[in-house]
Formats: structure tokens, sequence, C-alpha cells
């Protein structure tokens, strides 16, 4: 299949997703069609150490997800906007796509983040985990483990001005504890100094539309930390 095969077939399935001008806006045409190709590191990270840990990242093997996953799903988007933000892991969409956050949380989280003024390409975007737990069940400690030195480099890289921890899992990773979501979010935590904010998974603000507004209040809060002067 030739690039430009490649590319259509990633643009009809993000059409069937409903999200057709999503993509390409943030990418060169040549940055899309290396991105459709699979084989290219997202456009902040040419030049860059991500790329070279994206690469070791496509090659991993460390845990039995490498066994099953499609695709490996390292990150998207820049971060220019000083903004990280880190969920849990791969869902089916992102498996197929490997790509982050593409599926209908996805979409939530793109709209959350419009809230306060950050577009889906400025901010970048990965999971704790790389690769899909078969049937999305939780990641396993090993598995944590295994990737969590991509994370750990991730965030030395990209040298966020703050994280946006989405969901129980990624917030009591980078929190350092083990307390509920509904205890983490609302305040600010520090990880290797940088500050994290906490809130709910937008596949759960999808199942309980009524936590929507305390989710809208820690990207408030969010948005607070990130203005401070640095
Ligand atoms: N849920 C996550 O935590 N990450 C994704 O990339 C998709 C769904």
């Amino acid at each position: 299949m030739d690039d430009r095969a490649r590319l259509a077939g990633v643009l009809r399935v993000l059409e069937e997703l409903g999200c057709r001008e999503l993509f390409l806006d943030d990418l060169t045409t040549e940055e899309a069609l290396a991105l459709a190709a699979g084989s290219a590191p997202s456009p902040a990270d040419a030049g860059n150490p991500l790329a070279a840990l994206e690469a070791r990242a496509e090659a991993c093997q460390k845990c039995g997800l490498s066994g099953s996953r499609t695709n490996v799903v390292f990150a998207r988007g820049s971060g220019t906007g000083g903004l990280m933000v880190v969920g849990e892991a791969p869902g089916g969409e992102e498996d197929r796509m490997g790509l982050p956050f593409v599926g209908p949380a996805g979409k939530l989280l793109d709209l959350l983040l419009l809230t306060i003024g950050f577009h889906r390409g400025s901010v970048y975007i990965c999971n704790v985990l790389k690769c899909r737990p078969p049937k999305n069940r939780d990641p396993r400690p090993e598995e944590v483990a295994a990737c969590s030195p991509y994370l750990r480099d991730q965030l030395q890289a990209v040298a966020p001005r703050a994280v946006l921890a989405v969901g129980r899992f990624a917030a009591q990773m980078l929190a350092g504890s083990d307390a509920s979501i509904g205890r983490l979010r609302g305040r600010v935590h520090r990880h290797e100094g940088v500050p994290v904010v906490a809130t709910y998974h937008p596949a759960y603000l999808l199942r309980t539309p009524s936590a929507t507004r305390d989710a809208w209040q820690d990207l408030q809060l969010l948005k607070q930390v990130l203005d401070e002067p640095s």
C-alpha cells in the first residue's frame, strides 16, 4: 500500500469517528503522509530525543502486550503550549490507529482542553502504557514497570509546565498515591517537581455526565497552574 492509500485509510477512520478536520490541521502534508505510513514520529518529535524514544517503543518487547498489540501508541501533539496529558492505556481505536485518545473519549478530552484554550495539536498526549491491554483490562504491575521508563523519558523530553492526569490509574501513578480519583482530583500534586492536576477519565465522563462539572473545575485549576508566572 502506498503512503497516499494509507493516509486515505486513516482519514476514512477519522471520518467514521466524526472528526474529519481534526488531524491535518496541525500537520504538514509530509508529516501526515509519514504518520499514515506508520513509521514517523509525531511532528514535534522530529530532530529531538522523542523521535529516538518513539523508535525504541515501536520495537519494544519488554512485556506480553507486545504480542497482542496492532500498533504501539506513543503520543500525539506537540506540547508547545506547555501542557501534557497522560491517560491509562490505548483502547481498541487507538491500537488500530497508533494514536492516543482518538475514540469517543478522546473527542471529549479535546473538548475539555478547548474549554481552557488548548487545541489538541498543541498538547502532548500519551498514556502510561503504550500498548493496549487485551479487552481493555487494567494494566498489570509488570506492564507498568516495563513501560514506565518511556513515560519518564517523555516527561523529561517534553518538560511540560503542567500535567493533566486523566483517570485513576494515571493520577495514582503521577501523584504517587493510591487514593481514589475522587480524592486526588481538585488539587495540585507534584511529580518530579512538575505540577500535576488529576481529573476523571473522559470515558467515565461519557458514562457519568453529572461528573462533567467537576472535570470542568479541574480544568480551571489546571489553567490557573499554567497561567502562573514560571
Ligand atoms: N483511554 C486512555 O486512557 N487512553 C487512550 O489513549 C484511549 C482511551
